[in-house]
């Protein structure tokens, strides 16, 4: 079964300068939680039982989230607000379950999680990029009972507009399971219009094999200078490794960039 997360969080979050320059973008507040409360609520909500968060020296904030100063931690204990009872609540049930392990350069996705290695139980688990929200239904419970049934990698997906393919890993099918589940064939990050493969792109949802480390160990630097997860999916997927696309049933939010941040607000805001 797929028992723990990873959450990658040392990412500089430039395009959201210059918030990011005093608050890691995963704490900026959507519609009155931190976005990466609802990176959590999906995993805990989907039976996760342990959560690695990646963070960095520079990010050191998001662990004091969890572990309230004492000065805090008094006041929020006399409240008789519900919300932030409850919320206080949860972060303590949370914190129990994060562990920290950190990225001090930032050197790419692959990189991150490389740094996971020796965190890893199952034979699988899951990932989970912060930026990338998936609303009204949860994503990672609905990709975790795929992997029960298919007991191979899944990546979670969606179709983008043509133009907009190199913002995204890419996929191509090589036979279609069912409407929203495909094996994948191939997968390329981030490529031009020219050489992409098709508009299905992935989003930070996925399942992985813990196999997955001795490539990431020998991967080379792949578009923009970083260490991709993708380019080490593909050497997966050119050693046979089954792969799925999940095109998922919940809403996708962008939080990445400014006016996908104020927008997620706004649909949050609506639920
Ligand atoms: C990362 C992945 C990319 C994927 C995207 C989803 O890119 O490298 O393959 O499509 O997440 O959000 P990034 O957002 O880090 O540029």
């Amino acid at each position: 079964m797929i028992k723990q997360a990873i959450i990658p969080l040392a990412g500089l979050g430039t395009r959201l300068l210059p918030l990011t320059s005093i608050l890691p973008k995963e704490l900026l507040p959507i519609n009155g939680k931190p976005g990466l409360e609802y990176i959590l609520d999906e995993c805990i909500n989907a039976g996760i039982k342990e959560i690695i968060f990646i963070i960095s020296n520079k990010k050191k904030i998001i662990k004091k989230y969890f572990y309230n100063d004492k000065f805090y931690k008094k006041i929020i204990k006399k409240k008789k607000d519900k919300r932030v009872k409850f919320e206080y609540n949860k972060i303590l049930k949370y914190k129990n379950k994060i562990k920290f392990i950190y990225q001090n350069k930032p050197l790419g996705t692959g990189d991150a999680i490389l740094k996971t290695k020796n965190l890893i139980s199952g034979s699988h688990f899951l990932i989970l990029f912060p930026d990338d929200l998936i609303i009204k239904k949860n994503c990672s419970k609905e990709m975790i009972l795929l992997y029960k049934k298919f007991k191979c990698s899944i990546m979670a997906s969606i179709k983008v507009k043509r133009e907009d393919v190199s913002r995204w890993g890419i996929f191509s099918i090589k036979k279609k399971i069912n409407r929203r589940n495909f094996f994948i064939k191939d997968v390329i990050e981030k490529p031009n219009k020219k050489n992409a493969p098709s508009n299905n792109a992935v989003i930070g949802r996925y399942i992985l094999p813990k196999d997955i480390f001795k490539k990431l160990e020998k991967q080379k630097k792949g578009v923009g200078g970083e260490i991709h997860i993708t380019d080490s999916i593909r050497e997966l997927i050119k050693s046979d490794y089954n792969f799925i696309g999940h095109n998922f049933a919940g809403k996708y939010l962008d939080c990445g960039t400014m006016k996908g941040y104020i927008n997620s607000s706004l649909e949050i805001s609506k639920l």
